[in-house]
């Protein structure tokens, strides 16, 4: 079992307060799923409290996520939520009954259900502070500096120096409020905050395997290609399909693939992105699968069927990033590769079954390397939660991969990407009214 240290280690980047500019990795040999790990340490309560009641805090049959069941794995019976914050109360009752229900009742029972995080304070014992806020509310309603859209800042004052953890993407608002979430990792890293944010993919064992190919060769990434191929057969939400509500998919479900073309590429250049993509209302784009009915959906806020991106890297390496919506029944094909002088990293299949292909120098026989039992999500929680007991440093302490900071400029990168492919898509209509417009001049 891990040892608490006691001295004090602040303004490190393992803490994701994005103090530092090294890049973090883990040695993957440390990444264990949660059936061969004893839950962490210490007899005394752990307080969480739970911001958003629904899939990725309680999970669904969409995918492996669920928040709670990784938390009492790793707290055991230290882990008290004291309370559950959704505006939809009934589904928050629902699901503590559930687990009421069930044995780990002892991190339920005393579970208050508030609509607001304003109301859980005003209503808190001092017993009940937490050490710890995760935030799986709709991205809509985070990330920005706008009253009812602030979660953030309002754990940073009702609740200085306790740790969060806030779901991926940072945000879905309008481009202009980018800014507002760089104010944000500002107050984040100036107060020192333990904050991840849940781009999980970063702590699968085949990703800390890339990193420690291209580390320990000494590699520098001249090239990211990445594929993300969604089956959307089964992609019930109406908000899913509306850009609109929820920003289109590159921002809201692509954007894990653009952070991990960041994670080995590195910044990007964000004026080199360019992008184009195939619409709704284009031969190629018709869909016979949807489950919603998207004729209910304004024309404009209908979203893309492919999007495919390039750009540059501050490092002079290129990167480029296809997302696809068109794959039937229900699972992804996603696949990101890496390029560096005589190697070739390849992750197929990151969601279901992770593999890593390798090439290297003096053999041109790619070697696969599999991961059946990897669970990024349990990986993430677990390394936040070392780092909030201030688990014993060694070289390899648990790190944090994806600081607040960081997990912006991901958002940046997937709203460049929409940009630019929304201006390739006006510029070919233009052309088009342009050449039927010179036509009937013609003809006139
Ligand atoms: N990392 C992953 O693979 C992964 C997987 C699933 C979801 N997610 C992310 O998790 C977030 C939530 O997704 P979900 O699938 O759980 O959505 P969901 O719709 O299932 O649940 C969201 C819950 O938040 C509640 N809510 C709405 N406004 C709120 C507010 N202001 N404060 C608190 N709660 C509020 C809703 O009532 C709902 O119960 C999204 O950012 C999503 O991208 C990530």
């Amino acid at each position: 079992m891990s040892s608490r240290r006691p001295s004090e280690r602040r303004g490190s980047d393992r803490r994701g307060s994005g103090m530092s500019s090294r890049r973090p990795s883990i040695d993957p040999s440390r990444l264990v799923p949660m059936d061969k790990t004893t839950h962490i340490g210490g007899g005394d309560d752990f307080n969480v409290v739970f911001i958003g009641a629904g899939n990725i805090m309680f999970g669904s049959e969409e995918g492996p996520w669920n928040h709670s069941f990784r938390f009492e794995h790793k707290l055991g019976p230290r882990l008290k939520v004291v309370a559950l914050i959704d505006p939809a109360i009934e589904r928050a009752t629902a699901v503590l009954q559930k687990k009421c229900e069930s044995f780990v009742v002892s991190a339920y029972q005393d579970t208050r259900v508030f609509k607001t995080l304003e109301d859980f304070v005003k209503n808190m014992a001092p017993r009940d502070k937490p050490r710890a806020v995760v935030v799986g509310s709709p991205p809509m309603f985070r990330g920005t500096l706008e009253p009812g859209r602030d979660i953030e800042m309002q754990i940073l004052k009702y609740f200085p120096g306790v740790a969060m953890f806030i779901e991926k993407p940072i945000a879905t608002g309008p481009r202009h409020e980018i800014e507002d979430g760089y104010k944000i990792a500002k107050a984040i890293s100036d107060s020192n905050t333990i904050c991840s944010v849940g781009y999980m993919l970063r702590y699968l064992k085949a990703v800390q395997m890339m990193k420690q190919i291209i580390e320990e060769n000494n590699l520098t990434v001249m090239t990211t290609i990445a594929r993300y191929a969604c089956a959307y057969e089964k992609a019930a939400k109406p908000d899913w399909w509306d850009k609109s509500r929820s920003a289109g998919p590159v921002i809201e479900q692509g954007t894990h693939f653009c952070d991990l073309s960041r994670y080995f590429g590195g910044e990007v250049d964000i004026s080199t992105v360019s992008a184009h993509s195939l619409e709704w209302d284009e031969n190629a784009g018709k869909l016979s699968k949807m489950c919603i009915d998207e004729s209910v959906i304004a024309p404009e806020n209908r979203i893309p069927r492919a999007t495919a991106a390039t750009w540059k890297y501050d490092s002079g390496a290129v990167g480029s990033f296809t997302h696809i919506v068109a794959l039937h029944d229900t699972n992804y094909s996603c696949e990101l590769e890496v390029y560096a002088d005589g190697y070739q990293l390849k992750l197929v299949n990151p969601y279901v079954q992770p593999t890593l292909y390798v090439r290297k120098p003096g053999d041109e026989m790619e070697h696969a390397i599999r991961f059946p039992d990897d669970d990024p999500f349990f990986s993430e929680i677990s390394n936040w939660i070392d780092i909030i007991e201030d688990i014993e440093e060694d070289p390899e302490a648990a790190q944090i991969l994806s600081s607040y900071e960081d997990a912006v400029k991901t958002y940046e990168l997937t709203w460049a990407i929409r940009e630019a492919s929304e201006r390739s898509r006006a510029a070919k209509l233009q052309a088009g009214a342009d050449a039927a417009k010179a036509q009937k001049a013609e003809t006139a």
